[in-house]
């Protein structure tokens, strides 16, 4: 295939790339503000993977016990072991009831409880007065919440005139000579032909990364590529070293077991039959936040008393809720034990170990959904045109360690606010700023290489390589060695990755070619989180580390910012004061 030296440019005030519930919310927002807003999505948005999001969207709607937006924020800045920023989250949990509501108004088909308001079930983490007991904060449809928010979502934004360009790949960010961002750089799946897609703003809203792990709940899509392209770009990317491992993945398969199984009283045993997150966190059991879950899994395996010929998982029981309550609530995960587990829940318990799940880093942002980089004295200017929302961006509401169900909560109120905060920006920009003369450059030369390279690995193969490093070296327990050997294997792995080969151009919607420039993506993201992980010398939310037991807040309580170009790290302060109340005093983590 031969590319043009110059893309064809297409025209918009606003580009969104991804269709998942960020970009769609976000797109929402510019659509019915009568701007020309494209969506990009390299699958038909309803197969974004939020789809995928199960237990539920947080909110204190106290429908079922009472509840608090300052609780819920409580809980969060917690959860985030103290690495969360305190007006972020404050600005999430207190929009969260009335983003919820919203989503009730377009449609959403969330379950009732008996007066007729949302269902809410308890989640890990989420508890009433600062810990006291286990709340009901996580607001339902059934378990498929994230499938029915992105219908929702899609088709308030056909009524609204969205523009989709659906299976379209961006390929790189395009920035003018003062940095700021006026486009991308994107592929047409079927066709292969590349664009200039030229605008006045460009959000990104592409997902998670989980895909740089060999065991994944994430898609085969998440592949990380706003990353790719942001840190291609110079963009900086927040606190990398922290990605969750949910508890329950369905173990040899990593389907996601949602957490709303435990919420509705699903538990935990090991392989002599014991209830044994009574012994981690004696107050709220199996519903502790998941990295505390977690690693008390890895424990009991590493103990000896996983479960199985290797001993390698634990159990999941809920067999004692019923087989009415299991279809009621839980029918999709009755499905996911029976196809990928082999067992059927109404009767036995299922095989899970914790599974990659969610990357807490990102590209930085503020609350307003503005990217952020240092520029001079200012650690975090804002760069003009650029915006991120969802989880590839870090605003940083989660820090070290998500609490569930924030992250469909996250989508929704970041979406927005990026939305709005693009709109302000549009209505004042003017003419469309000129496209630099090399605009078409760095895509081009990524693409030609591909073309041109002769004797080189295979894709699938280096990818391979890559997901069984970062599984290995970036897991739930991690020590200065591990990580010091994970660097320098990924550093040689990022140097085969610049030598893959596409060995059949021909595959039909050009699958290969699509896959090496995946892979481009994957490698930026596998070496910041190694590059990142290395050099945190403490334990901190999911970042435990065998040889930095403690959490060091003298030290450590700082973000990351990772830079491609030649690996650097810079950090910057936790954002303490929230926006209207007290700063949340950073205490011991128990549940
Ligand atoms: O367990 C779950 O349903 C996952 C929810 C989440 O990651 O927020």
């Amino acid at each position: 295939m031969s590319f043009p030296t110059n893309f064809p440019v297409r025209r918009f005030d606003a580009v969104i790339v991804g269709g998942g519930g960020a970009g769609l919310r976000a797109a929402l927002e510019l659509s019915k503000a009568g701007l020309n807003t494209v969506v990009l999505s390299k699958v038909f948005p309803t197969r974004s993977h939020t789809v995928a999001a199960q237990g539920g969207i947080s909110a204190s709607l106290g429908n079922v016990q009472e509840d608090r937006w300052d609780w819920h924020m409580y809980d969060t800045v917690k959860g985030s072991d103290w690495l969360g920023d305190q007006d972020a989250i404050e600005f999430m949990t207190r929009r969260a009831p009335d983003a919820v509501i919203e989503l009730e108004h377009m449609g959403m088909p969330f379950d009732r409880v008996e007066s007729g308001k949302i269902y809410q079930r308890p989640f890990g983490g989420h508890t009433a007065e600062h810990g006291k007991r286990a709340v009901e904060r996580a607001c339902a449809v059934a378990d498929r919440t994230g499938h029915a928010m992105l219908h929702t979502l899609y088709q308030q934004n056909v009524r609204a005139n969205t523009q989709f360009f659906v299976e379209w790949m961006a390929l790189d960010l395009i920035r003018d000579e003062n940095g700021d961002v006026i486009g991308v750089t994107a592929m047409e799946m079927e066709t292969g032909d590349v664009y200039i897609l030229h605008a006045k703003a460009v959000l990104f809203a592409t997902g998670g990364a989980g895909r740089i792990y060999a065991s994944s709940t994430n898609a085969f899509m998440n592949t990380g590529d706003g990353l790719g392209m942001a840190a291609r770009a110079g963009i900086p990317l927040e606190d990398m070293e922290f990605w969750q491992f949910h508890p329950t993945g369905v173990a040899g398969a990593g389907v996601l077991i949602t957490e709303g199984v435990r919420g509705e009283g699903g538990i935990l045993l090991n392989s002599e039959g014991e209830r044994f997150m009574e012994r981690y966190a004696p107050t709220v059991k199996d519903l502790a936040s998941r990295d505390v879950v977690s690693r008390a899994m890895a424990m009991e395996i590493h103990e000896g008393r996983g479960v199985g010929k290797n001993k390698d998982y634990v159990l999941l029981k809920l067999d004692h809720l019923g087989a009415e309550k299991i279809m009621e609530k839980l029918p999709g995960i009755r499905e996911i034990a029976i196809q990928f587990a082999g067992v059927d829940p109404i009767k036995d318990p299922i095989p899970v170990v914790p599974t990659c799940h969610y990357m807490m880093g990102g590209i930085p942002t503020n609350y307003h959904g503005e990217v952020v980089a240092p520029q001079g004295s200012n650690p975090e200017a804002v760069v003009k045109g650029f915006y991120a929302a969802g989880e590839c961006a870090c605003a940083s509401v989660h820090g070290a360690n998500r609490l569930g169900t924030n992250s469909l909560l996250d989508l929704v109120v970041f979406g927005k606010a990026a939305g709005d905060s693009m709109i302000e920006f549009i209505k004042n920009y003017g003419e469309l700023k000129p496209l630099p003369e090399d605009a078409s450059a760095k895509t081009l030369a990524r693409l030609n290489r591909l073309e041109n390279q002769t004797n080189g690995e295979k894709v699938d193969d280096v990818r391979t390589e890559l997901q069984r490093c970062v599984q290995s070296h970036a897991g739930v327990f991690r020590t200065d060695k591990v990580l010091q050997d994970g660097v320098e294997r990924i550093r040689e792995i990022a140097e085969r990755v610049a030598k893959t080969e596409i060995t059949d151009k021909s595959k039909v919607w050009n699958t290969a070619r699509l896959e090496a420039l995946e892979l481009d993506n994957l490698i930026e993201v596998a070496q910041a989180t190694l590059v990142s992980a290395e050099a945190r010398k403490e334990s901190r939310g999911a970042h435990a580390s065998d040889d930095h037991p403690n959490r060091d807040d003298e030290n450590w309580m700082k973000h990351t910012l990772y830079f491609a170009e030649g690996q650097r790290l810079t950090y910057k302060p936790v954002h303490t004061k929230p926006l209207s109340v007290e700063y949340i005093e950073p205490a011991k983590r128990v549940y």
